[in-house]
Formats: C-alpha cells, sequence, structure tokens
C-alpha cells in the first residue's frame, strides 16, 4: 500500500520534531519543513536510525524553506506533491515574537508574526486543498496555542495571529468537510521547547498549570497523530487543548 504523505512545519525542532516522529512511527512519509537545513538533516537522521530497527517507517522528505516567502511555500507544495498528494498537513511552525506591548510592536514585527503563524497555512491551504479534495481524504492539523483562545498582557501579534489560525481551521472544516477534509487544532500550553525556555521551570508558571508541570512536545504530537488518524474520524473544526488543565482553572 503506497504510504502517506504528511507535510510537517517546524520539525527542526520542538513541538514540530517530536510530530514528525511520531507521525514516522506510524508508516507515513513526513516532509520535514522549517528553515534550518542541517536541523531537518538531523531529524530526518533520527527517522532513518529509527527505521532500521522497524521497516514501518518511510525515507522522510527535507524541504528547507521559509515560509514566510510566499513562492517558497509554492515551490515546498510542489515538490513534495511530486511524490504524491499529501493526505496530511500539520502547520506547527510559530513564531512569538518579543514580548512587548501592542504600542510598541513594529509593523514588521506584526507582519512576520502573521507571515509564519497565519499566512503561511493560507498559502499551503490554498495550494493542497483541490488536489485533496480531488482525492476525497485530507486532514489538516493547525497547532495553534491556548492564546487562540485567551488574551495575555506582551503576546498582542501572538495571540491575535493564533486566534486567526483557530478561525481559519473552523472555516476550513465547514467548506471542505463535504469533500472528504478535515482541519482541526491543536492548543498547546506551555511546553517545554526553546520558545519558552527557562520559564519552563518558573515557579510562578508552574502554580498555574492544575497538572503542576508544562507538557512535553511528545504529550502534544500524540494529541495532534490522534487528529491526524482514523479514529478521529469524526472531528473536524474541533480544538483540542493539550495545557494539563491550565485553561481549566479560574485560579481563584
Ligand atoms: N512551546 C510552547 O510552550 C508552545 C505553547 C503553545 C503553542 N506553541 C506552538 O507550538 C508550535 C511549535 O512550537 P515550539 O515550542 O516547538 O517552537 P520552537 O521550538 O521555537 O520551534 C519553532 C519551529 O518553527 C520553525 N519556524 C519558525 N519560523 C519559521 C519560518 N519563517 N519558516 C519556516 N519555519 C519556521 C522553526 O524552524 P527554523 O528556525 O529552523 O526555521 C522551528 O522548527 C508553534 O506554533 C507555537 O506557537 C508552543
Amino acid at each position: 500500500m503506497t504510504k502517506q504523505i504528511a507535510i510537517v512545519t517546524g520539525a527542526s525542532r520542538g513541538i514540530g520534531r517530536a510530530i514528525a516522529m511520531r507521525l514516522a512511527r506510524d508508516g507515513t512519509r513526513v516532509a520535514l519543513v522549517a528553515r534550518s537545513a542541517d536541523q531537518l538533516a538531523n531529524v530526518r537522521d533520527a527517522i532513518v536510525a529509527e527505521a532500521l530497527a522497524s521497516d514501518k517507517t518511510a525515507a522522510p522528505m527535507v524541504l528547507a524553506c521559509d515560509l514566510c516567502d510566499e513562492a517558497a511555500v509554492v515551490g515546498m507544495v510542489r515538490e513534495v506533491s511530486r511524490h504524491g498528494t499529501p493526505s496530511i498537513l500539520v502547520h506547527n511552525a510559530g513564531y512569538g515574537g518579543p514580548l512587548q506591548a501592542l504600542d510598541q510592536v513594529s509593523s514588521a514585527e506584526w507582519d512576520r508574526v502573521f507571515g509564519v503563524n497565519v499566512r503561511a497555512a493560507y498559502v499551503m491551504l490554498r495550494e493542497l486543498l483541490p488536489a485533496m479534495a480531488r482525492d476525497g481524504r485530507g486532514t489538516i492539523v493547525n497547532v495553534c496555542s491556548t492564546h487562540a483562545m485567551i488574551g495575555a498582557s506582551g503576546s498582542a501579534a501572538y495571540c491575535a495571529s493564533k486566534h486567526a489560525l483557530l478561525g481559519l481551521t473552523r472555516a476550513v472544516a465547514a467548506e471542505w468537510g463535504r469533500k472528504g477534509i478535515r482541519c482541526n487544532a491543536v492548543c498547546p500550553g506551555y511546553t517545554r521547547t526553546d520558545m519558552i525556555g527557562a520559564f519552563a521551570d518558573d515557579p510562578k508558571l508552574l502554580s498555574r498549570i492544575p497538572n503542576g508541570r508544562v507538557g512535553t512536545p511528545e504529550e502534544v504530537a500524540e494529541a495532534v497523530a490522534f487528529l491526524c488518524g482514523s479514529g478521529a474520524s469524526a472531528i473536524n473544526g474541533a480544538a483540542l487543548t493539550v495545557d494539563g488543565g491550565m485553561l481549566a482553572d479560574l485560579g481563584v
């Protein structure tokens, strides 16, 4: 049987790396996308090393690409599609920008946050959805954030972009669901990666999380793999929080 192909953005480290490793373990052929070719090659090598122990994994593709560059994104989708229509898209790459009050955010910074988090998703979806619809199957998971559901000071551009990505997720579910395509969001809370660095051990942060710890990239990857799989066949337009209970706790 032909392997499914999954495009995973932001696969060079953190949550995206864990998602790529997890999907590859299921036998999916992953297309690894980020800017740093070296780090992507490391992820590819890790997947290939696992494949030596199990013949389920298929050779990953490495595609170094700046998601803010529309022509590069279109080229990336076309390059992957030469091997077959991807049936899975995980838009995980994200950029938070510096912690700043709104009146300090430059237009260039605002555009960069939206470029990676939202516009790149639109471009990839525009390029992929017609082919997925022709195949009558496709599953998309956008990695949003708890910041897609609440506000946070110092993060206006990031919060606005993640709310937008969640809105895009729901619109795609509504518009393309009848063509066999599902589109869902995973909303991680604080997760131990480079993005939050040492903040992951901040006692004040930990006191706000009912689980008493931040999540791991692998825990987020499990939620993504679930939404990509047939076990989630009735789930479309949903937002699944993976936050250790943080949003459920009013904290009073
Ligand atoms: N960690 C958390 O606490 C947390 C919480 C909620 C939501 N999230 C979301 O989860 C996702 C993954 O986060 P993470 O913590 O794993 O982040 P991370 O460690 O900072 O990794 C970000 C990934 O995005 C890629 N990327 C950034 N800008 C890019 C661009 N212009 N073009 C192509 N790729 C780009 C990076 O690769 P290169 O640098 O190689 O390009 C890297 O692979 C993000 O969407 C983030 O917003 C994270």
